[in-house]
């Protein structure tokens, strides 16, 4: 079975050409990120309050999440959370899951079991730690990163439509200081041993699509 491991930081690009390439080779696609941004719906939902509530619902959360790269689904506890898990709020708070080691033990452990439900057609799985703890032995092993700018303009862009000053200034808080959070329990700023590094700052999307896509082929 074809395993393709992407990390990343935020705004590097990494879960749209993670999911446009998983289209592209008929794979599966796993966005482990909305399974961290799930369980910290649940926790502000129950008012989790302290590490072991937030542990608790990381281990015990019915969470389902679509593998099909065209139907993208989210859904914990019966809520349907596909479009609620993107708001501000819950990316100003799902670091009270990242951050928290036993929380990140269960969504392991459930990542591993969707990877291995997918043996058959082969998958995608991007995240922040794809390539060294979840799949270490995965096919293909990718950091996909762009510079603090780039990503910056790339994520303001997202959330604003443009990407001004006011809205470059806002969006640097949410995403690099996220990412310093992440950055102590995961690591995906610089690639592990084997680990192949991409830098998209330059690339447009079909370019880095492209470029990953030879990867593989390489690999293969
Ligand atoms: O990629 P994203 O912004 O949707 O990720 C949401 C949060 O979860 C972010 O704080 C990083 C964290 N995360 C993680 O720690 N490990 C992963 N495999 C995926 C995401």
């Amino acid at each position: 079975m074809t395993i393709i491991a992407v990390d990343g930081p935020s705004g590097s690009g990494k879960s749209s050409v993670s999911r446009e390439v998983s289209r592209r080779l008929g794979l599966a696609y796993l966005d482990t990120g909305a399974m961290y941004r799930a369980v910290s719906w649940i926790c502000l939902e129950r008012q989790a309050d302290g590490a072991d509530a937030v542990a608790e619902l990381a281990r015990t959360a019915d969470l389902r999440i679509s593998t099909d790269p065209d139907h993208e689904q989210v859904v914990i506890d019966g809520h349907d959370v596909t479009t609620e898990i993107r708001e501000t709020r819950i990316s100003e708070s799902v670091t009270i899951v990242s951050t928290n080691l036993a929380a990140r033990e269960a969504l392991i452990a459930r990542q591993r079991a969707l990877i291995e439900a997918a043996a058959e057609t082969g998958i995608v799985a991007e995240g922040r730690d794809i390539t060294t703890v979840v799949a270490p032995d995965a096919d293909v092993r990718l950091l996909l990163t762009a510079r603090e700018e780039a990503r910056l303009a790339r994520r303001a862009k997202e959330l604003h439509g443009e990407a001004d000053e006011h809205n470059i200034a806002s969006t640097r808080a949410q995403i690099i200081d996220r990412d310093a959070a992440d950055s102590a329990v995961t690591q995906f700023i610089t690639a592990s041993d084997g680990v192949h590094t991409l830098d998209s700052s330059a690339l447009s999307f079909e370019e880095t699509v492209q470029a990953v896509l030879d990867l593989v082929a390489d690999a293969g």
